[in-house]
C-alpha cells in the first residue's frame, strides 16, 4: 500500500516536470507558433465552424455605391478605349506594371505578350495591356526630383504613342495601391472589353507560356466554362499580423481570422462572366484592404465564385529549368532577364513533340527529383510531377 502510494507520487512528480518543460518551450516559441501554426488552425476553425461562405465578412465590408466610387473614380492619364473594339477577343491580358519598369514591358512585348505573333502563329486574338498608376510627385521632394518625374511621365507618353498599350490612372503607383490597380482592370474591362472570353491578370516579372496557356484555355472554352477562375490557390490563409511583413494587415482593417480563398496575384485567369460579376461586386465593397489578390477573393466570394487550382500556375515561385517542365508550365514567377531565353524554348517547334512512353517515364523521374523535395515551397507542387 505504502509502496504504490510512493510510486504514484513519483510519477506525478515526473509528469509535473514534463508539463512544465513543455509549457515553457511552448511559451518561448509561442510567437513563432502563433505566426504560422496557430493562425492557420484558427483560420481553418473559423472557416469550418463559423462562416464557411464568408457572408459575415462580405456583409461587413459592404458600403454604399457612392462611398465605393472613391476607389475607382480616378481619371485616366493614358487610355485606349478602342483596344478591343469590333473584335472577338479570346483573352484580355492585364499586366500590372509600374512606371519605371520600361525594360520589363519591352521584354514582354517582344516575347509572351507579342500580339502579332500570338495571332499569326498561335491563331488567337489576345490583347495585352499594361495597368499602371501615376508617377510619384510629392511637394516635399526636391525640385530636381520633380523634374525627373515629369521626365518619366513624358517617357511613358512616348512609349504609349509607340505601342498604344498603357492604361494609366491618376492614383499613386505603389504597393499599397495595388487594389486600386485591380479595380482599374475590372472597370476598364467592363467598359471597353466586356466581350473577352477570358481575362488574365499578371505581374510584370512572370513568364507566361503562351502556347500552353492558350491550349488549356481553348479546351476550357470548348467546354463552355463559366464561373471559371484558375491559378495557384491560397486556401485558408490567415491575415499576417507581423508588422515587419510586406503583407501586414492591421486588425482595424481586417479583423477576421481568415481570408476567403484566392489565387496568387502573380498570374491567374478568369472567364468573362466572372469578370462581370466581380466588377458588380466591387461596386459596393470597401476596397481599402490593400492586398489585391485577397480583395479579389472577397469580391468573388460575395458572388459565390471560388477558385480552382492548376498545378502549373506558380505563385511566388520560379519553375526549375528543364524541358520536361516547359512542356507543361503555364506561368512562372520571378523572371526578368531570362524571359527571352524561356520564350525561345517555348516557341521552338522542335521541343513541342510529345514524349513517348520512355520519354514520359524519364520526365516523371526528372520532375519528381526537381519538385518533390521537402521545404520546396517555391515552385510547382510535388503532385505536378505526376500530371
Ligand atoms: C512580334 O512577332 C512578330 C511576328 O512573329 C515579329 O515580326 C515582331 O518582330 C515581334 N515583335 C517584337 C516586338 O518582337
Ligand atoms: C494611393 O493613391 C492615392 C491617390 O493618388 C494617394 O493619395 C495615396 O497616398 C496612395 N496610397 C498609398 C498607400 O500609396
Ligand atoms: C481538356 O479538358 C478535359 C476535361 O477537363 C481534360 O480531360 C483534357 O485532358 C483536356 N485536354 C487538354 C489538351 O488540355
Ligand atoms: C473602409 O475600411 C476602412 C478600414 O479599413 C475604414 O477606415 C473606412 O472608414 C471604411 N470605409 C467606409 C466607407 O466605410
Amino acid at each position: 500500500m505504502f509502496v504504490t502510494f510512493r510510486r504514484i507520487h513519483k510519477c506525478q512528480w515526473v509528469q509535473l516536470m514534463t508539463t512544465c518543460l513543455v509549457l515553457s518551450v511552448v511559451m518561448l516559441c509561442w510567437e513563432q507558433l502563433d505566426n504560422s501554426v496557430v493562425s492557420h488552425v484558427k483560420s481553418y476553425s473559423y472557416r469550418y465552424l463559423v462562416d464557411n461562405r464568408f457572408t459575415s465578412i462580405t456583409r461587413s465590408l459592404t458600403i454604399s455605391r457612392e462611398e465605393a466610387r472613391s476607389f475607382s473614380s480616378f481619371p485616366y492619364l493614358l487610355d485606349h478605349p478602342h483596344k478591343c473594339a469590333h473584335e472577338e477577343v479570346f483573352l484580355l491580358l492585364f499586366v500590372k506594371t509600374s512606371p519605371e519598369n520600361v525594360e520589363r514591358r519591352k521584354a514582354i512585348r517582344s516575347t509572351w505578350g507579342n500580339e502579332t505573333y500570338i495571332r499569326r502563329v498561335l491563331g488567337e486574338t489576345v490583347k495585352v495591356v499594361f495597368a499602371l498608376g501615376a508617377v510619384r510627385t510629392r511637394k516635399e521632394e526636391p525640385s530636381w526630383s520633380k523634374q525627373n518625374n515629369l521626365g518619366l511621365q513624358e517617357q511613358l507618353v512616348r512609349e504609349d504613342r509607340l505601342h498604344g498599350d498603357l492604361i494609366q490612372q491618376d492614383f499613386l503607383d505603389s504597393f499599397h495601391n495595388l487594389t486600386l490597380k485591380l479595380l482599374l482592370q475590372f472597370h476598364w474591362t467592363h467598359k471597353n472589353c466586356a466581350q473577352a472570353q477570358f481575362l488574365m491578370t499578371a505581374d510584370d516579372d512572370i513568364f507566361v507560356h503562351m502556347p500552353n496557356l492558350l491550349g488549356y484555355l481553348r479546351n476550357a472554352s470548348r467546354r463552355g466554362v463559366t464561373d471559371f477562375w484558375v491559378g495557384r490557390v491560397h486556401r485558408g490563409a490567415p491575415p499576417i499580423r507581423t508588422k515587419a511583413s510586406k503583407y501586414y494587415v492591421p486588425l482595424e482593417m481586417y479583423p477576421w481570422l481568415t481570408y476567403p480563398d484566392y489565387t496568387a496575384g502573380a498570374g491567374y485567369v478568369i472567364s468573362g462572366d466572372v469578370a462581370e460579376k466581380v466588377y458588380h461586386a466591387s461596386l459596393t465593397l470597401n476596397a481599402s484592404l490593400y492586398i489585391d489578390d485577397v480583395f479579389m477573393g472577397i469580391c468573388a466570394s460575395a458572388v459565390g465564385v471560388s477558385p480552382q487550382e492548376h498545378v502549373f500556375f506558380s505563385g511566388e515561385g520560379k519553375a526549375p529549368y528543364h524541358s520536361c517542365i516547359y512542356n507543361q508550365m503555364l506561368t512562372s514567377h520571378g523572371h526578368v532577364e531570362d524571359i527571352y531565353d524561356l520564350w525561345k524554348v517555348a516557341t521552338n517547334p522542335q521541343l513541342k513533340k510529345t514524349p513517348g512512353m520512355v520519354g514520359s517515364w524519364y520526365c516523371t523521374a526528372v520532375k519528381v527529383a526537381l519538385l518533390c523535395k521537402p521545404y520546396n515551397f517555391n515552385t510547382y507542387p510535388c503532385k505536378a510531377a505526376f500530371m
